[in-house]
């Protein structure tokens, strides 16, 4: 029989893409898996799959801006599956436009589920990592945060993000917690199919031109961004913190 305690994880925005793919391989890492959405049921058909491949999670409806159902989550993650001790803060949204024509609300909506979600999701969760003396989160930038026309709003959360990840890595690293960034180019999800079809193009055509650009001459694949979480969140990359890391299939600049 083996004695090795299972580690609880959380993954907000894993009803699907990045996030489901990344659950799924936490779970076969052995981590047990908080699948945390908007929708509680869109999040169930990745519990499914997780379970049937043997392993263990729970499907968990919660807006990450929310600052109570926040705590309410974790909480509930907490007393049902483990006390959490890994956190990827996967969950975004996208409100493209020109600057001229950026809404308020569109600005809001993105600060609030990326920036107030991550530090929501981040402050509730350190707690259960402090006491373990041990902890792992990564949060989910983007090589927008470098700029990229029509996202004021995400390039600045995304750019913040990088901030956040640095500072709460120099105040959580001697509790054992390492936070760390993803950075992600061009990925094949529902996102980029969407960004395609408000730019008015096939996504295939919008896929071939960006691949065009890309070093490695492919796309992004939600794998990609999995096996980079897999790594930070590990025990042998506890020595490596408050670091972006482009998954971009070539270099940024
Ligand atoms: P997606 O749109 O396929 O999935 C995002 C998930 O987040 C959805 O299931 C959605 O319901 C959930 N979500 C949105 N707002 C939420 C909220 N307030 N509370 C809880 N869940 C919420 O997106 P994708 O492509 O899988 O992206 C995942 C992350 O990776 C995002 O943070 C995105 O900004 C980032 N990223 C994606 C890239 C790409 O090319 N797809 C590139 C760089 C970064």
């Amino acid at each position: 029989m083996s004695t090795a305690i299972t580690r609880t994880a959380i993954v907000t925005g894993a009803a699907r893409g990045i996030g489901a793919t990344t659950a799924r391989r936490l779970a076969m890492d052995g981590f047990a898996v908080a699948v945390v959405d908007l929708d509680e049921s869109a999040c169930q058909s990745v519990v499914d799959e997780i379970e049937s491949a043997g392993g263990q999670a729970i499907a968990v409806g919660a807006d990450v801006s929310d600052e109570q159902a926040v705590t309410t989550a974790v909480e509930r993650i907490a007393t049902e599956l483990g006390r959490p001790t890994v956190l990827v803060n996967n969950a975004g949204i996208l409100r493209d436009n020109l600057l001229f024509k950026m809404t308020v609300a569109d600005w809001d909506a993105v600060m609030n589920v990326h920036l107030r979600g991550s530090f929501l999701m981040s402050r509730a969760a350190q707690k259960y990592m402090t006491e373990a003396k041990w902890g792992r989160i990564v949060n989910l930038s983007s090589t927008s945060a470098l700029g990229n026309r029509g996202q004021a709003n995400y390039a600045a959360a995304k750019a913040g993000l990088q901030g956040f990840t640095k500072t709460l890595a120099i105040e959580l690293g001697k509790f054992g917690v390492t936070v760390n960034a993803i950075a992600p180019g061009f990925i094949e999800t529902d996102m980029t199919a969407a960004t395609a079809e408000r730019m008015g193009v096939s996504f295939e055509e919008f896929r071939d031109a960006l691949v065009a650009q890309i070093p490695v001459g492919r796309s992004g694949k939600p794998e990609d961004v999995a096996n980079a979480v897999s790594f930070f969140v590990g025990d042998g990359a506890g020595f490596v913190s408050g670091q972006v890391l482009y998954v971009a299939g070539g270099p940024t600049n």
